[in-house]
């Protein structure tokens, strides 16, 4: 917001100056409204698959902070000039059928005409104001469960790149167009202590902010963190979004890294993700009980990869 005064309002739980994921407004004692928009431009081919995932991406920040989402509004840039209208039927189409999947009402929606294309929701949710999941929760001791891959965005690279075969690249597909709503459920049946999703800044990057204030660190086992195959390959081919660099030169000044991790292996750290997973801060004891019950509904690479430590500080630990 470039330094404009923010508003402020006794009933905005969560507001612009956290960072988190969505805004959270109290409506009544036992119920707040979560809102949050999102759009992007196309990152696989097919029109009705990029529709799905736009929106798969949308609806993930009202699931990381542990809500319901309960209606959407398209918002849509289409080059009306070059491109054939059944192009945006088949987009809107894929973002329809991800909406009904999350028992989301479409309730209307803006369109513009731009040279370049971008599609996604502006999406409201519901949750109860006192089990808001905020992302700089994070308490010590806290194991961290990332519930899906990383690598969409090299992958995708690799995609433009014309270097991908369809079998390596189904899988990564599938899961940005896999809605982190069991995932949420499942977190919130349980009791999380924070919880943000991984995009555009990397799994560093958004680890970041669940220690942005509560004079904690983070250590990630850097060999238990799920990576799409064919990941580290694409990026030993230097296929990396311009993303990366910029969140690493960001982000450098948090982290350490603890024993022999080469730079292909940061790339991927630092990699933006599209429609990535939920990054979990579960008290310990209830950390294998969440693990267990994401693999048992079909979440299947989710995985603990790290642990909330005293120190250092404000710093992300990384071991091999
Ligand atoms: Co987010
Ligand atoms: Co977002």
């Amino acid at each position: 917001m470039c330094g404009l005064p923010l508003m402020h309002d006794p009933n905005l739980i969560v507001g612009m100056e956290s960072g988190d994921d969505a805004g959270v407004y109290k409506l009544r004692d036992d119920l707040a409204i979560v809102q949050t928009i999102d759009f992007i431009t196309p990152i696989v081919d097919d029109p009705y698959t990029f529709g799905q995932i736009a929106a798969a991406n949308s609806l993930s920040d009202v699931y990381a902070m542990g809500g319901k989402p309960v209606t959407a509004m398209n918002v849509v840039c289409f080059p009306v000039g070059s491109l054939d209208i059944s192009v945006l039927k088949q987009i809107l189409h894929g973002g329809l059928d991800k909406m009904r999947e999350a028992g989301v009402v479409l309730v209307g929606g803006h369109s513009v005409d731009d040279e370049e294309l971008k599609y996604g929701l502006s999406v409201t949710g519901v949750v109860h104001p006192d089990k808001v999941v905020v992302r700089d929760g994070a308490r010590l001791g806290d194991r961290l469960i990332l519930t899906k891959p990383l690598g969409t965005g090299i992958m995708t690279t690799a995609l433009k790149g014309g270097v991908v075969d369809d079998e390596t690249l189904a899988p990564v597909v599938s899961s940005m167009a896999t809605l982190n709503m069991k995932a949420s459920e499942l977190m919130q049946e349980i009791g999380v202590n924070a919880c943000t999703d991984i995009t555009g800044f990397g799994l560093v990057g958004h680890a970041r902010g669940m220690i942005d204030k509560n004079q904690l660190g983070l250590e990630i086992m850097i060999d238990a963190v799920p990576i799409f195959r064919g990941v580290n390959q694409f990026s030993e081919m230097g296929l990396v979004p311009g993303g990366t660099g910029r969140n690493m030169d960001f982000y450098r000044k948090s982290i350490d890294l603890d024993g022999d991790i080469d730079r292909q292996m940061l790339d991927i750290l630092f990699d933006p993700q599209t429609s990535g997973g939920l990054l979990i801060a579960v008290p310990k004891d209830k950390a294998e009980a969440l693990l267990k019950g994401l693999h048992r509904n079909g979440i299947n690479q989710a995985a603990i990869i790290g642990e909330v430590v005293s120190k250092p500080a404000g710093k992300i630990v990384i071991r091999k």
